[in-house]
């Protein structure tokens, strides 16, 4: 596991795009799995703008999201398609029939999850997950307890992610308590998992993730065991580190990130 410890969030989220857009300029027919989220705002405006400026192509990319809520349709304004419309797909010149989300409208949920994980594997695989994460330390919506082999299905979401959520919604209790998410296994599947976190409310998360014991109980942990998992964060979220030196020491001085100090 990789840990980059950047200065501000602003940082970490042009960290995070920078590593995004040169994997796809080293293979621009790229499967890149995507997440939704504040956390990602940032990442998909410096994705847009490196588009706008002809430094990233995303006309043969194809994407996968994370997850969608059962029951809200594409143009829902709280919908996970709406988000990705919204702050990425609408300003890039990707091929909007190459992006893929849950559909939150599907009548057969079981049916809809197998779809979506066969849509992935008929493509053969994801080159690179994008990931944020929640206070409970989920990845999509995969809260405490999923296990770690789970693929994609329709998860109940805890109280602390309906309440991290809730405000989102108008009233915030019409905000669905089921939502398709892929697996942690579904993203354990990917090449590379690349996850973000910013901010101080997300030290504690952030430091059981990296350096806490392997537990269902934080589906985050799962990408301990991933070989090529990269965690990138701000000073913030980094606070409860207890190697912090250590990681910054790495990334000052391995030759692996030369092109990136
Ligand atoms: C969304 C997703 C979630 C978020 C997490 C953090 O697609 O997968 O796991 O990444 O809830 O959300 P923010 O970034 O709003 O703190």
């Amino acid at each position: 596991m990789d840990v980059v410890i950047c200065r501000t969030q602003a940082d970490a989220e042009a960290f995070a795009a920078r590593i995004i857009a040169d994997a796809i300029n080293a293979k621009p027919e790229f499967k890149l799995g995507l997440a939704t989220g504040a956390t990602m705002e940032g990442v998909y405006a410096v994705l847009s703008q490196m588009n706008k400026d002809g430094k990233v192509d995303f006309s043969q990319v194809r994407s996968w999201n994370l997850d969608e809520y059962v029951g809200l349709a594409p143009d829902h304004d709280q919908s996970y398609h709406y988000f990705m419309n919204k702050h990425l797909f609408s300003n890039i010149n990707i091929d909007k029939r190459n992006t893929h989300l849950p559909d939150g409208l599907a009548s057969d949920e079981e049916m809809e999850a197998a779809r979506y994980d066969a849509s992935i594997d008929e493509a053969g695989g994801l080159d690179l997950w994008l990931v944020g994460i929640g206070q409970t330390g989920h990845i999509g919506f995969n809260d405490p307890g999923t296990s770690f082999t789970s693929r994609t299905h329709v998860a109940y979401l805890t109280n602390t992610t309906y309440e991290q959520n809730k405000n989102y919604f108008t009233p915030p209790e019409s905000m669905p308590r089921r939502a398709f998410t892929a697996g942690v296994g579904t993203v354990m599947d990917a090449k590379r998992v690349l996850q973000l976190i910013t901010g101080k409310r997300k030290a504690a998360i952030a430091a059981a993730t990296i350096e806490g014991p392997v537990t269902a109980m934080i589906s985050s942990t799962a990408l301990q065991f991933h070989e090529n998992a990269l965690i990138v964060l701000d000073e913030d979220a980094a606070a409860d580190l207890k190697l912090k030196d250590f990681y910054k020491e790495v990334f000052e001085n391995d030759p692996k990130w030369a092109n990136y100090r």
